[in-house]
């Protein structure tokens, strides 16, 4: 299988290769990342080449979405190793356009989903879902998939995501990916790479607190404070573990529950220094 994939920069590139696709009758599916690639987001390409005949992955190191403070200068970036991953996880093209290209001068409209992006990463992160949903709604009018692939890692990006498709009648389907892991419970992401030593050691902790909430379910509890008070005290065993937050949403609308009935969303995102890891699990009460 060919490993070096081409990358196209350009919004007019992009979109004549992908019209000559469909003129053949190939189905397209579209993976949306921001580089660094990981096992993660390969399992997002090679589920997409399962489903579809052209599998695109954009790379794009969306600026709107970062608040001030947050990280994007040092986002890693090592474009020729993600063509190598890509390619050898089946896709056929990367669209690696420029900032200018997607933003040009004048750049003025948005796209804002309310009410899901309120609380969990919302409440910390303002204004990153909106950022994420414009450039998502652009890549979508952009490329035309048949199908988009979002990892289930990010719970929340993934709820807006499919609430953003279904509001503006965008003709194609969101396909859930599970979330890869490390053998030790930490979910992959391009920032674990930024944690000590010490916190790399420390972070596993997310999925052992999840893990415990799920045994706790799984055993006839209900209470969402219990579970809560229980993912707190196993958080609380790694020092370097800063709490931002610990929920437990309704999977379809991200509202608290005090109860759990039905599929609920355990959420969590913990500092680690300067590192915010994120986890969840989907819990069926
Ligand atoms: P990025 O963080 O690069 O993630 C790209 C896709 O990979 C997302 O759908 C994410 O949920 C998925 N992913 C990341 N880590 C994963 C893991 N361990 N297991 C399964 N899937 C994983 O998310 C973004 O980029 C951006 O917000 C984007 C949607 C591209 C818009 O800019």
């Amino acid at each position: 299988m060919m490993t070096h994939i081409p990358c196209i920069e350009t919004i007019a590139g992009f979109r004549s290769v992908l019209e000559e696709a469909r003129s053949r009758g190939a189905t397209v599916g579209l993976v949306p990342t921001m580089g660094a690639l990981h096992e993660g987001h390969l399992a997002l390409i090679r589920k997409a080449c399962s489903e579809n005949d052209f599998v695109a992955v954009s790379i794009f190191v969306n600026p709107t979405q970062f608040g001030a403070g947050e990280v994007r200068e040092t986002y890693p970036r090592d474009l020729q190793r993600d063509l190598k991953l890509a390619g050898s996880a089946g896709a056929d093209l990367v669209f690696g356009p420029p900032v200018e290209e997607m933003y040009p001068k004048g750049f003025s409209t948005w796209v804002e989903v309310e009410g899901l992006t309120q609380g969990l990463c919302g409440a910390s992160r303002p204004g990153h879902f909106r950022g994420v949903c414009t450039v998502v709604a652009k890549l979508f009018n952009i490329c035309r998939p048949d199908r988009a692939y979002f990892g289930e890692k990010d719970a929340q990006q993934l709820a807006v995501i499919k609430k953003m498709v279904s509001d503006l009648d965008i003709p194609l389907a969101i396909v859930p990916c599970p979330t890869v892991r490390e053998s030790d419970g930490l979910a992959l992401s391009s920032r674990n790479v930024r944690l000590s030593p010490e916190a790399r050691a420390q972070a596993p902790v997310l999925y052992r607190a999840l893990s415990a909430a799920l045994t706790l379910v799984e055993n006839g509890e209900r209470d969402a404070r219990r579970l809560n008070d229980e993912i707190c005290a196993v958080l609380a065993e790694a020092d370097l573990a800063k709490i931002d937050y610990v929920e437990i949403v309704d999977a379809d609308d991200l509202v608290p529950v005090d109860v759990l009935a039905g599929p609920c969303l355990i959420a969590l995102a913990v500092w680690f220094g300067k590192t915010r890891l994120i986890d969840n699990i989907t819990v069926e009460a």
